[in-house]
């Protein structure tokens, strides 16, 4: 079963690649880790199953990122259920561009970005804009019938990396595997792929884990979320390790707070003394120290 998915899921993306970028595939193709066509890190955050906390963690990353003085863009590609301006606070009426608009050809993709910066949060430059997608059902049904040429996604990025001198775009995808989120794969400098401790998880993630690999994405960590406080961590890290053989980037904790918070706002913000809090925290020092080697020349 997982073999012919995954088998699916290779066909796909590969046919994908060949078909957007015209040329023939290779694994080695990663365009938008060329330093000369991109400085900025893309840093997607996906999960097979949907509901695993993909958008928190991308709102919470994003805005810890500007605590330590980063520019950050982050993209909402989940366009057939979008969501994560909610946990910004935008609301839907200061929304007059979105992606959907970009893609539409209606606007630039810097008309359809926001300051979404929480300035007690922020030091020095740090700062967060977020292209939201649209929410309202006609908007969703438009895309869902007329599609959108992908590609677009791309040369938008670069455009968003420009005008605000970005230093990370964060891709906030839909679950499972569709166009954008192979694209998105395929540019990516880092994958976090994120995950509960469930049984149906596990067998997804290992063929999106397959998939990134293929596609040569040059890092990849595991995120571990809703961990029960019952759990021992250690345990449960060196099991995820060993059947997937991929290094863990995060576990976080289940907690009450988040469920109350209910994507009201910024866990990060209105818990910044929380183990959840602290282990991200952790989390965007290590892809902050490993982004500075990474750009460094070799000597
Ligand atoms: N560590 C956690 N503890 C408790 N609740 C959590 C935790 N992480 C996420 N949640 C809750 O899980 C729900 C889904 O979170 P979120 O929207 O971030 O997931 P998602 O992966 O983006 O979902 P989708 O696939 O639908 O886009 C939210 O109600 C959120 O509050
Ligand atoms: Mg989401």
């Amino acid at each position: 079963m997982l073999d012919l998915d995954l088998r699916y899921g290779l066909m796909k993306a590969i046919a994908f690649l060949k078909e957007n970028y015209h040329t023939p595939f290779t694994l080695s193709l990663n365009p938008f880790t060329e330093p000369s066509r991109l400085m900025a890190r893309i840093v997607s955050i996906h999960s097979f199953r949907g509901g695993t906390g993909k958008s928190n963690t991308a709102a919470n990353l994003a805005t810890l990122l500007s605590k330590y003085g980063q520019r950050v863009g982050v993209i909402d590609t989940d366009i057939q259920s979008p969501g994560i301006h909610v946990l910004f606070g935008l609301e839907t009426d200061r929304m007059k561009n979105t992606l959907n608009d970009y893609l539409w050809g209606n606007c630039g993709i810097v008309d359809s970005a926001y300051d979404v910066t929480v300035a007690e949060m922020k030091t020095g430059d740090g700062a967060v804009y977020l292209v939201p997608s649209k929410s309202a059902a006609e908007d969703i049904a438009r895309v869902l019938r007329e599609g959108y040429d992908v590609r677009l996604l791309r040369s938008g990025l670069q455009d968003l990396v420009q005008a605000y001198s970005l230093d990370y775009v964060l891709i906030d995808t839909h679950p499972g595997l569709n166009e954008e989120t192979l694209l998105a794969l395929a540019m990516s400098n880092l994958l976090l792929l994120v995950l509960r401790p469930d049984r149906q998880d596990f067998q997804g993630t290992a063929v999106v884990l397959d998939l990134a690999q293929k596609l040569r994405v040059p890092k990849i960590l595991m995120l571990i979320n809703r961990v029960l406080a019952s759990v021992d961590v250690a345990d449960l890290k060196h099991q995820v390790e060993s059947i997937y053989g991929n290094e863990i980037g995060a576990v976080l904790p289940n907690c009450d707070e988040m469920m109350q918070l209910g994507s009201s706002g910024l866990f990060t913000v209105r818990y910044p003394d929380h183990p959840l809090t602290h282990e991200l925290e952790r989390l965007v020092k290590q892809i902050v120290v490993e982004s500075e080697i990474s750009r460094k020349p070799n000597p």
